[in-house]
């Protein structure tokens, strides 16, 4: 299975895709945790992404497209693939369709999670992430184990005026991609509010269909 999650920030993407990996059996790439661990481990592409992470503005589209386009070649992909995160530009969506025409291989299915634009700074505002196990909480919707707590981090973006910024962007260069995959008849639409089980069960029906 070869799919992409879209959704504005805070939608549930990761969330979902640590669910959904252990039922397809496909590895899950988010260009976000990506761009993260790029920016700690101090590379160069880290350090050109960081500026625009923090503000909440989109990294460069080919410093995102070369990244995506060499992990997706790994031969762990051969089966397939769950990206999170990317494309969330016209061009990037047309470098993937381009990459895989070339390869051969086709893309199944692209799942939008909406959730309503005034749900975002809540969802981001309480979200904590374990950095040794990758879990991803939130303090009232999602309580972490007390013995976890302490070690918890919060990314940098997830302030209000970063998230405030995330969601225009979300908008005006990320939804455009959407009528381009309508146009293959491989969107399926989500409703995000709920709980996380009953979003994942929305999400394996949609793809059973
Ligand atoms: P990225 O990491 O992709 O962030 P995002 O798209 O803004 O999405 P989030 O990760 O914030 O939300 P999510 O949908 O994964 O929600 P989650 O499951 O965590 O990108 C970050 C930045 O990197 C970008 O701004 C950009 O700078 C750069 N970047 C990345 N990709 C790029 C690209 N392709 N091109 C250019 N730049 C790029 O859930 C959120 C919270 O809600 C959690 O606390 C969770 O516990 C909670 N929650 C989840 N589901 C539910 C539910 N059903 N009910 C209640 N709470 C829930
Ligand atoms: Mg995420």
């Amino acid at each position: 299975m070869r799919m992409i999650l879209v959704g504005p920030p805070g939608a549930g993407k990761g969330t979902q895709a640590a669910k959904l990996v252990e039922t397809y059996r496909i590895p899950h790439i988010s260009s976000g945790e990506m761009l993260r661990d790029a920016v700690k481990e101090g590379t160069a592409l880290g350090v050109k992404a960081d500026g625009f992470m923090k503000s909440g503005q989109l990294v460069p589209d080919d410093v995102v497209i070369g990244m995506i386009l060499e992990r997706i070649a790994k031969a762990d992909c051969a089966a397939g693939f769950m990206l999170d995160g990317f494309p969330r530009t016209l061009p990037q969506a047309e470098a993937l369709d381009d990459a895989m025409n070339k390869a051969g291989v086709t893309l199944e299915a692209v799942v939008l999670i909406e959730i309503p634009d005034q749900m975002v700074v809540d969802r981001l505002s309480g979200r904590r992430t374990d950095p040794v196990t990758g879990t991803i909480y939130h303090m009232i919707f999602n309580p972490p184990p007390a013995d976890v707590v302490s070690r918890l981090v919060q990314r940098k973006d997830d302030t209000v005026e970063a998230a405030v910024t995330r969601v225009a962007k979300y908008h005006s260069e990320t939804a455009p991609v959407v009528p381009f995959y309508d146009g293959k008849g491989i969107v399926k639409r989500v409703d995000g509010v709920g709980t996380p089980d009953a979003i994942t069960a929305r999400i394996t029906a949609v793809l059973a269909r």
